[in-house]
């Protein structure tokens, strides 16, 4: 539909068509990256039945080459779908790529597939293994709760290790298999965690960290100066929750280092639409990469009119935050700032209580924003009046006028600023009597159509003494991607204006706060929008 080809973004991961969700079994092999997607190529709609992998690659996670399908529901054992899956690359350059098969009546195993040709390097054609299915559902689990197969890790006894997440009850939980051939599997009789009231754990990514540098780690790597990170996805509020911990490789168990924090309870690796999400290690540059998949914010009618569904959200390098020692700092790729055109620097804007200032930049359907913010020195010191107990989602959003905040953008708004998505800071008074910083994303007056869901997304985010207030925002379209203080927390929005469209979409400063004045340092740069090509690849693109 013509009427809004606009949505599609120009520099997100998308396929051509119709349905897409989780990113699976990504990985980098001779020198191309690959990413592998749920996707159901009849229809802009979730399947039953019709799950297949899309297949995209390329050379720096911006510019892709869409493939033929990788993984199609061909087998007794996968007639119900091929589901969520991960790659494991093995220290002689194999590939294993592990997944959810699903039978007719819904039973969730787990199957394996190799790559037909490694020295093939677009890996066009998989296999799957003749002894398939290798996981069978464990005593005393549901028959459709046990799936999403985790990248492998190699313990110190020289076996393989992956992790399968399921729940009992409602305590959700990731079972531990070990193998040496990838062909028998044993279950291990302890967990690797488990949380009560969490429900079925999916799409389970466990991984080391580095506490000492800014290298990613092999999924395997372990000792002195690592933890261990576990995500899980959570159908209850379709969000993405991590913790940090001590993994023990002989009893193969996780802790948390902090039990209140734990999964569930604690950190949101991204508090907007983003779910599923997963990394891989990219051995080229040392870096762990994060992949997520950003879902539909529309009506499902209005999917099917356009014929397509979801994003992917644009690549992230995953760090240990070294800083608060508590949580992880997200940053899109690099390789992300190739698209950078023109540039536009306004330096030190003074934002008095209520004023809204346009950027004039022309278009801002692309953009690639940073910026710094001052609040006035007195204001802060004297925190009296700064509310407490603020909350992103029940705090009136970008409208309601705190003593502090809020303060920062309007993106994706016309002329006329009846369709604007805000990005903000609000400062309110934590418990202690001192400031507590909180990042939020308002999508209330995104747009005038009406079949969409237009919530408040946010949280607090740990501001250390010496730091100014900072923020980075990639806009694309129908997609705002929003991190705060260098990555510690990051907001991803969809957005459909109606108006604020192309050419007609504008960028705003705004300084709400009824008691500062805020003083903004901002850089825009257009993006170029990247290729997506279609299969076959000419001789020199490969
Ligand atoms: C997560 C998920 C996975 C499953 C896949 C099916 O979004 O539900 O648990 O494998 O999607 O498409």
């Amino acid at each position: 539909n013509a009427m809004l080809s606009w949505q599609r973004t120009s520099f997100h991961f998308q396929p051509q068509m119709n349905w897409m969700n989780d990113p699976n079994g990504p990985l980098l092999h001779m020198g191309w990256y690959h990413i592998f997607y749920q996707y159901n190529p009849d229809i802009a709609v979730w399947g039953w039945g019709n799950l297949t992998w899309g297949h995209a690659v390329s050379k720096d996670l911006i510019n892709w080459f869409h493939l033929p399908i990788a993984l199609f529901p061909d087998q007794w054992y996968d007639v119900g779908g091929v589901w969520s899956g991960s790659a494991t690359t093995l220290p002689n350059g194999e590939i294993i790529m592990l997944y959810t098969s699903r039978l007719l009546n819904l039973t969730q195993l787990q199957s394996v597939a190799y790559p037909a040709n490694i020295s093939d390097p677009l890996l066009l054609d998989w296999v799957k293994y003749s002894g398939n299915p290798v996981m069978f559902t464990p005593k005393d689990i549901g028959h459709e709760d046990f799936r999403d197969p985790s990248t492998a890790w190699l313990g110190q006894d020289g076996k393989w290790r992956i992790a399968v997440g399921s729940m009992v009850n409602n305590t959700g939980l990731s079972f531990v298999y070990k193998t040496s051939d990838f062909n028998n599997f044993e279950l291990l009789d302890g967990l690797l965690h488990e949380v009560q009231g969490t429900g079925i754990w999916e799409c389970i990514d466990f991984y080391p960290v580095s506490l000492t540098t800014n290298d990613g780690l092999d999924t395997s790597a372990n000792g002195v100066g690592v933890k261990h990170l576990i995500k899980v996805s959570l159908q209850k509020t379709m969000k993405d929750y991590y913790a940090i911990g001590t993994y023990d490789p002989i009893k193969d168990k996780w802790t948390p280092d902090d039990p209140k924090e734990d999964l569930g309870n604690g950190l949101l690796i991204d508090s907007g639409k983003y779910y599923a999400s997963k990394t891989f290690y990219d051995q080229s540059k040392k870096r762990r990469i994060l992949w997520g998949w950003v879902g539909e914010s529309d009506s499902q009618s209005t999917d099917l009119l356009k014929g397509w569904a979801s994003l992917q959200g644009i690549p992230r390098t995953v760090v240990f935050d070294k800083k608060t020692g508590t949580s992880i700092i997200q940053w899109p790729v690099e390789e992300v700032e190739s698209l950078r055109s023109e540039s536009y620097d306004f330096d030190k804007l003074k934002l008095e209580q209520g004023s809204v200032l346009p950027l004039n930049i022309g278009s801002a359907s692309q953009l690639d924003i940073v910026a710094t913010f001052d609040v006035d020195e007195e204001a802060l010191l004297s925190m009296e009046e700064a509310e407490g107990d603020y909350n992103c989602t029940s705090g009136g959003g970008a409208v309601s006028r705190g003593v502090l905040g809020p303060f920062g953008f309007l993106v994706l708004a016309d002329e006329s600023l009846t369709e604007l998505t805000a990005v903000y800071f609000y400062i309110g008074k934590g418990i202690d009597g001192r400031a507590k910083t909180h990042f939020c994303a308002d999508q209330s007056r995104s747009s005038s159509a009406s079949d969409i869901e237009k919530l408040i997304y946010g949280s607090d985010v740990p501001v250390l003494h010496g730091e100014k207030l900072s923020m980075r925002l990639l806009v694309d379209h129908s997609i705002v991607e929003s991190f705060v203080q260098g990555g510690r927390r990051v907001i991803t929005s969809r957005v459909y204006p109606t108006k604020a469209i192309n050419g007609a979409a504008k960028v705003y400063v705004f300084n709400n706060a009824t008691g500062t004045s805020v003083t903004a340092s901002v850089k825009v740069w257009q993006m170029n929008s990247a290729n997506f090509k279609a299969y076959p690849l000419t001789g020199d693109q490969l």
